[in-house]
């Protein structure tokens, strides 16, 4: 069993909470994506985890088994990191077996454990190698061929592909993906990167000020986001966010956006939370693909009236920027090519895609 927990876990630094109460579970054979800003806790949770920093108050479990004061070389994870720290002097094959010979394992079974790594990561052209002879990807390779031949019961892997350039680290993601595939082994795994955390993980663990968000599987986070953080969070550009008062007139629902008028059809999930709410300010968001903008209205779909203010074309698509009124504004992510600005449009939307939230505490409705 390799599931790791931490129990009401924190950690002060002097005055600072990095971590605040966190209770989780990475479940055996899971890839689990710890994501969030940068100083979110991620490093400080995964550290934890391996036994390089002491919780100040909750416990760590491995198993079944409290870890909470174990040394980390008797937990049997391995540890990933941005700097993969490579011994300079010593070629590929050396840097790979080292471990396992400071654990006095027979030459053969090192050989074999080595080989079957670089097998696994392509690197068995490069064992004779010194580090300052490969590529950062090869580098970053190796450092997890390094942590493969313990076996370990878990990986702990901190950013480790945000050191390589932007084709390298799409193409390494592949190959750990793959790997874990094979492996079949649990990875805990902290970025900032919210593709990488969308693409790679079983669930997502979305942090922000030492406190967990939400936990779930990349789509469950991308389509039902719990509060206002991880709705913006999670795609690019960002979750649209538009403040509204909403009601009923002649018991129809509709929002009411700037100076407009938004019919909303009845039975959206958001709705029963948001007429118990004292309030009729919400805050919608939509995300950037869910908007269509076309020269006339739609018929059927609730409509905004806009204008083009600024066009990014970027290929396959295209990123129009909005304004509804001089201070309301929106992107739309179109496949559509709109050259050019200032042009009026309508935006529309399936209004199913509407997310809403609770203007004060930021969290969705849907949620409540
Ligand atoms: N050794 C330390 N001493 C003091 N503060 C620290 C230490 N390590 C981390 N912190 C603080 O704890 C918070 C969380 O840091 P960290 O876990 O590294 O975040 P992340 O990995 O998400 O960027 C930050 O405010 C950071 O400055
Ligand atoms: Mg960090």
């Amino acid at each position: 069993m390799a599931q790791i927990e931490w129990d009401h876990v924190s950690k002060w630094f002097g005055p600072v909470a990095a971590v605040h109460n966190i209770s989780l579970v990475a479940r055996d054979h899971e890839f689990l994506v710890l994501l969030g800003p940068s100083g979110c806790g991620k490093t400080t949770t995964l550290r934890m985890a391996a036994g390089l920093e002491d919780p100040t108050s909750g416990r760590l479990l491995l198993g079944e088994r409290d870890v909470t004061h174990v040394e980390p070389r008797d937990r049997d994870l391995a540890m990933v990191f941005q700097n993969y720290a490579l011994y300079p002097h010593m070629t590929v094959y050396d840097n790979l077996a080292f471990g396992l010979k400071l654990r006095k394992t027979s030459p053969q079974a090192v050989r074999r454990a080595v080989e079957d790594a670089a097998a696994r990561l392509g690197l068995e052209s490069l064992l004779a190698r010194r580090p300052r002879e490969l590529s950062g990807g090869q580098r970053q390779r190796v450092a997890l061929g390094r942590a493969m031949v313990r076996q370990p019961q878990a990986f702990l892997m901190d950013e480790p592909l945000s050191n390589l350039d932007a084709t390298l680290r799409a193409e390494t993601r592949v190959q750990l993906k793959a790997l874990h595939a094979q492996l079949a082994t649990t990875i805990v795994y902290v970025t900032h990167d919210q593709v990488e955390a969308m693409t790679l993980a079983t669930r997502i663990v979305v942090m922000n000020g030492g406190v967990i968000q939400q936990v779930g599987t990349p789509d469950a986070i991308y389509d039902r986001p719990v509060n206002q953080f991880v709705a913006h969070f999670i795609g690019t550009p960002g979750m649209n966010m538009l403040p509204v008062l909403w009601g009923r007139v002649d018991g129809a629902l509709a929002a009411i956006v700037g100076s407009q008028r938004l019919p909303l059809p009845p039975g959206l999930p958001w709705m029963r939370a948001a007429e118990s709410a004292v309030s009729h300010a919400a805050t919608v968001g939509v995300r950037p693909e869910h908007l269509r903008v076309a020269a006339a209205p739609e018929t059927g779909t609730p409509s905004l009236k806009a204008r083009i203010r600024l066009v990014e074309p970027m290929g396959h698509e295209t990123l129009v920027h909005l304004d509804l009124d001089p201070d309301l504004t929106l992107v739309a992510r179109t496949p559509d090519r709109w050259p050019h600005s200032n042009i009026p449009v309508w935006v529309s939307f399936d209004p199913r895609h509407l997310h809403v939230f609770d203007p004060v505490s930021q969290v969705a409705y849907e949620a409540v």
